[in-house]
């Protein structure tokens, strides 16, 4: 097989689909991989790294589209790379149709095959090319709160951890999921005072145990959101039903009475955002402010750190894309539920249940 590994061009996306390692791997498999120049500067890999390891350095992203017969990138296609792809074209990497009516109907247009990542899931539930990203945006999560309560970006002007005699910030994290978990452990290693709130009790029974008591756990329901919320210096969303829109928690109504200079991350706006007032913002421009509550709403924050997201990302991508190059790709989808559940659209037709049912169209049984 033919596989293209383009630049990526969505805003302040400093990531790259594969690694050198990953090119040995699939040339070792007797594919051909063009990768396309300065793919990798971004996380620190130059051209001749991925050309020693056996890859066809390409001048233009045009060049590796029109010859790929799969894609492999890190975010959606965007741009001019919408115009680019092919009918018949495998596109693999992260999508997250469910809260993009436009781009689904474009890849059902163009009749290309698009699985996405985040909706690889195995029986048990666990979505293995979602969580290296969620752990790194869990963690970021919390860096990036402690930015916005600073004074300089309209925030209260509160340290985290507070100090000796004064209190810490309070952490209101919604969703104990990976993200929601790794936000955790960050939050109160820097001495914060966290609230974690999920639907799943066996998810905050694992909190409470592995926190030791350092974190309170709570039911999330309407009520418990909203009394946290408005006592919160520090909101962070990370609620998660894998291919659906994330549910709204937080109103606008709460926002307008949470404590002014309040920050609020929504790490799951990439899936449309679990706060009302959210929408999706880049790394050029994080942050911006409505009721007095500073939001950041970056839909790639992993973006913000190659030189880890990238090793953690290829890590887990790299398995599924061989089965795909290796099997071909109605085998391969045919011999693997997990990479089945992360077929989105194939041949004009949506053939994931919860992105039809965001939009109501018919979802087609591969
Ligand atoms: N912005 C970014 O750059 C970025 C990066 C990585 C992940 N994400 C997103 O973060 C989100 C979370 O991903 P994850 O891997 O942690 O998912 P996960 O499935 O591990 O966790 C999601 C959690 O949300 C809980 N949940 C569902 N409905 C809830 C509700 N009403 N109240 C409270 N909890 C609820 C689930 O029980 C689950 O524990 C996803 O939308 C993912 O796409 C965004």
């Amino acid at each position: 097989m033919i596989v293209g590994v383009p630049r990526e061009i969505k805003a302040g996306e400093n990531r790259v689909a594969m690694l050198p390692s990953g090119v040995a791997a699939f040339t070792a498999h007797g594919h051909q991989v063009l990768v396309e120049k300065s793919a990798g500067a971004g996380s620190g890999i130059a051209d001749g790294q991925y050309r020693d390891a056996g890859a066809q350095i390409v001048a233009s992203a045009k060049g590796v589209w029109d010859r790929a017969e799969m894609i492999v990138k890190v975010k959606e296609p965007v741009g001019p790379e919408l115009g680019r792809m092919h009918a018949g074209q495998i596109i693999y990497t992260y999508l997250h149709l469910a809260s993009d009516e436009s781009l689904t109907r474009h890849l059902m247009k163009k009749k290309v095959t698009a699985i996405g990542y985040e909706t690889i899931q195995r029986d048990d539930g666990a979505l293995p090319l979602l969580t290296p990203m969620s752990e790194v945006a869990g963690r970021l999560a919390v860096q990036k709160a402690a930015q916005c309560l600073e004074a300089a970006s309209g925030g209260r002007g509160i340290l985290l951890s507070g100090v000796s005699g004064v209190k810490p910030a309070h952490v209101v994290i919604l969703g104990a999921g990976t993200t929601g978990q790794n936000a955790c452990h960050v939050a109160v290693g820097m001495g914060a005072h966290v609230t974690i709130l999920d639907i799943d009790p066996a998810r905050l029974r694992y909190v409470h145990d592995i926190m030791g008591g350092h974190v309170t756990t709570l039911m999330s329901n309407r009520a418990t959101v909203g009394e946290e919320v408005l006592q919160a210096d520090v909101v962070i969303g990370t609620v998660l039903i894998p291919g659906a829109r994330a549910p709204v928690l937080v109103t606008k109504g709460m926002v307008k009475q949470m404590r002014p200079g309040a920050a609020i991350v929504d790490v799951a706006i990439d899936q449309g955002g679990c706060i009302e007032t959210a929408k999706p913002t880049t790394h050029a421009e994080p942050t911006y402010t409505v009721h007095d509550v500073v939001h950041y709403c970056v839909t790639n924050m992993p973006g913000a750190v190659p030189r880890t997201s990238t090793y953690a990302l290829t890590n887990a991508t790299l398995g599924y894309g061989l089965a795909l190059a290796d099997k071909g790709l109605e085998p391969a989808l045919a011999s693997d539920k997990a990479l089945r559940r992360g077929l989105n659209v194939h041949n004009g037709h949506v053939m994931h249940r919860g992105v039809a049912e965001a939009f109501g169209m018919d979802c087609v049984e591969f």
